[in-house]
Order: C-alpha cells, then structure tokens, then sequence
C-alpha cells in the first residue's frame, strides 16, 4: 500500500505492509545506497515477527545533502508521518531541538557497549538524540589482481598511486579494454565531495578546514595543493563523469572491473565481492595514501537512528531504533552488508572479521578517523560543507585554482562564522 504523504518523493517499500487496510503502527525511513533498503527492510521484519507490530519502510534519497533537506522539510513542518529517520553523524547538531532525547524511552544506560565518541557526537545539550546505527571511513579499493600483474603494492602516496593509476589505465587500455580508468571517487557537489576533499587536504597535512576550537584553517598551501593534485586527475586518470558521482557511481565503475582504485566506503566491499560483481575475489581494501607532511586520513561517516518529536508512537518508536541498532542487527548488517558496526565488541568477533577482514586489519583508521567539523560548526554545519564541496568542485572542474579556492573559502566562511558560530 502505497503511504499517503506530504512528501511524493518518498516511496513506501514494505512488502510487510501490501495489501493491509489500516496504517501501520510505524514508519521508518531507512537506505538507499547498495544494499541498505533491503538489510534496513530485513530488520525491521525481524522486529514485526518478534512484537506483532506493523512497519512502514520508506526509501530515502541516495543523496546525504538530499537527504537532509528532505528530513528538514518534513521537521519543520512537525509532521508526523515519519517516526524514525536515519541520521547522518554530521546532522545532530543540525537537527536536535526535532528530535527525542532517547535516554528518556530507553534509560540512562541506552548507549552502553558503543563507541563512545559517537555517543559523544549523538549527544546535544545533554540529550541522545540518536542511536548509533553503522559508522563509516573513508578507504581505498584496489585491483589486487591487476597490481600484481603490473608488479605493485598498495600505493602509500597520492603520487604513487597518480603513477600506478596510469600506468595500469594505459596499458590496460592498450590491450583492449578501453573503458579502463585509474581511479574513481565521489566528485558530485554534493556531502561526499565534502568528505573526499577533507581525506584529500587533511592526508597533505592541510587541516580539516574548521578546527575543533571553529577557527578557519583551509587557506594554506598543503589544502591547495590537494585540491590542485585532485584536479589533475579529471580526465587524466579519472573519468570525465566522476564530476557527477556519488557513491553508487563510483561503485558502478569499479565493480564493473573498469577501475584500478575506488575511494569508497565499507559498504562497497559486500557488494563487489558478491556473486554478480565482476571484481569478486580481485580486491583488496587498504587505508587511503598521503602526500607531504600529512598522514592517512579517512574521513568518519556514518548514520545513526532517530525518532522525530512529533511522531505519536514515540515509545514504541525508540524500542524499534533499540533493536536495529542493537548486537544481533548491527553483527548481521556487518557480515551480510560490511556495515562497520558502533558496538565496540563486534570488532572481535570471529564471524565478522572472517566476512569483512578489513575490519581488523583497519581497525586503527575506523578509530581515528576525521572528523569533518560538524561539531564547532553546529547549526552552520550545512552551510560549511555546501561552501567547501561548491569550492572543491569548482577546482575539480578546472574553474578555479586550488589557491583561489581555498582563499575564497576562508572569505565565505569568515562571512558564516561571524553569523553562526
Ligand atoms: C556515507 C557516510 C556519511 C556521509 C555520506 C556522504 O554515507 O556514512 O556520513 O555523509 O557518505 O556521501
């Protein structure tokens, strides 16, 4: 049954709820990159079976920035037609005064067993405003096949892997197969530009554009540079397209075997080592390269569940977000999807660590990952990161330089920081 929404955008994908009469007692919006929906739509079955209580399951856009402004609307207009939304980490400060303060429903103890930086991020004003559901990095894919033909190991410098990249396109393209590409990424003016450039300037030691103290740090020469060097690969070693990426696309690509290296998220690991991709068994994950002074950075992603403060079952609403994201789903979503999970302890479990290795090896990068500067930044958080990813797109494009960009930038958020933080 379709949902009738003020939203057409929003698509209801339960199969549990066809064909019934009366609403369901829930509604969640969950997914949609990879296989998201379907894992999301999974649990949530699980948790109809257990309690007898019926779903709804409504499909986001792919799109983090799209995503937001979406929940913005439906928030600011107090709807109630969705009781749980799946939450950026970079979006509580945004959207914490619509959204219930979990410990409430769920107890004192309610994040118990999860990383506690992330609990930390989830907490505004003294209140869980999500559950921590997956955490993300920032990693690098690798044909492992094709860098032992060509005699490689993993590129540990930007310049190294600019040079494999090339050599490996080239010749590849050479003998015949002439959609072959060096290196895909996520280059659309969008939230995962954002979270490339911050790998990109942090990994030249250029800073992670506000500091924790808010003070504006991206115009300097390292930040330049990297944006520069990202330049220098559209059209060169990547495709001409990754201007338009997200995600998906850059998956598309890489596990359609025309790719050497792919800037993604754990999540594309699953899925190209699934039985239709064209890559299983030819991958291997390693942390991202550095260049100058700087050192590995991976930026931290992840989502994280809420319920809106205008949902009428909000109750029953946060026990549905306790059960997702407690042990049994956060282990399945890790072995089924390579969703990292939030829950320290899953990190040593054998069944997680057999079906996505990387979880050990990269331990360290999941830890220490960057974070982009949602928290000094607070409600101009938005903001920032639409002024830095239009910049870095701009450079990417070839319309402006590195060193123009980021001095532009430190004028616009200069303008935003007098403002709002
Ligand atoms: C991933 C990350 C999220 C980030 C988004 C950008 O989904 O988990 O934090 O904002 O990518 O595209």
């Amino acid at each position: 049954m379709l949902k009738k929404t003020l939203f057409p955008t929003l698509v209801v994908a339960s199969a549990a709820s066809l064909g019934q009469a009366q609403a369901a007692d829930l509604t969640i919006s969950c997914g949609a990159v990879g296989a998201e929906l379907q894992l999301c739509q999974q649990g949530v079955e699980a948790w109809e079976e257990k309690t007898g209580h019926s779903v709804d399951v409504v499909s986001t856009p792919n799109s983090s920035t799209e995503r937001l402004s979406l929940y913005q609307q439906i928030l600011s207009a107090n709807s109630t037609d969705i009781d749980i939304m799946q939450i950026d980490v970079v979006w509580p400060g945004l959207l914490a005064n619509h959204l219930l303060d979990l410990r409430e429903v769920l107890g004192e103890d309610a994040g118990e067993g999860h990383f506690s930086a992330i609990i930390e991020n989830n907490t505004i004003d003294d209140r869980l405003v999500a559950m921590p559901w997956f955490t993300d990095a920032g990693v690098l894919y690798y044909r492992a096949d094709l860098l032992e033909e060509y005699g490689h190991e993993p590129p540990e410098t930007w310049e190294e892997l600019t040079e494999i990249a090339r050599e490996i396109q080239d010749a590849e393209r050479e003998a015949g197969n002439e959609r072959m590409h060096g290196l895909v990424f996520q280059g659309r003016a969008y939230e995962g530009l954002t979270c490339n450039a911050l790998e990109w300037v942090a990994s030249h030691g250029g800073g992670t554009l506000v500091d924790g103290d808010g003070e504006i740090t991206i115009d300097n020469p390292q930040a330049a540079a990297a944006l520069d060097l990202a330049a220098s690969w559209v059209g060169e070693i990547a495709p001409e397209g990754v201007l338009n990426y997200t995600e998906e696309e850059a998956r598309g690509v890489f596990q359609g075997g025309n790719a050497v290296f792919m800037r993604n998220w754990p999540y594309a690991w699953a899925l190209a080592q699934s039985e239709d991709s064209d890559v299983r068994g030819k991958v291997g994950v390693t942390q991202l390269p550095h260049s100058g002074e700087g050192s590995s950075a991976a930026t931290l992603g992840g989502w994280n569940l809420a319920v809106s403060r205008y949902s009428e079952n909000a109750e029953l609403a946060a026990e549905l977000v306790a059960f997702l994201a407690g042990e049994e789903e956060q282990k399945r979503r890790a072995i089924e999807g390579a969703y990292n999970p939030t829950l320290e302890s899953l990190y040593q479990d054998d069944e997680v660590l057999e079906a996505v290795p990387f979880f050990g090896e990269l331990y360290d990068t999941f830890v220490n990952a960057v974070a982009r500067p949602s928290a000094p930044t607070g409600d101009a958080y938005g903001r920032v990161s639409n002024a830095f990813f239009s910049a870095v797109h701009d450079v990417l494009s070839g319309n402006r330089s590195g060193e123009q960009a980021v001095s532009d930038l430190d004028r616009e958020l200069a303008r935003l920081k007098r403002r709002n933080w």
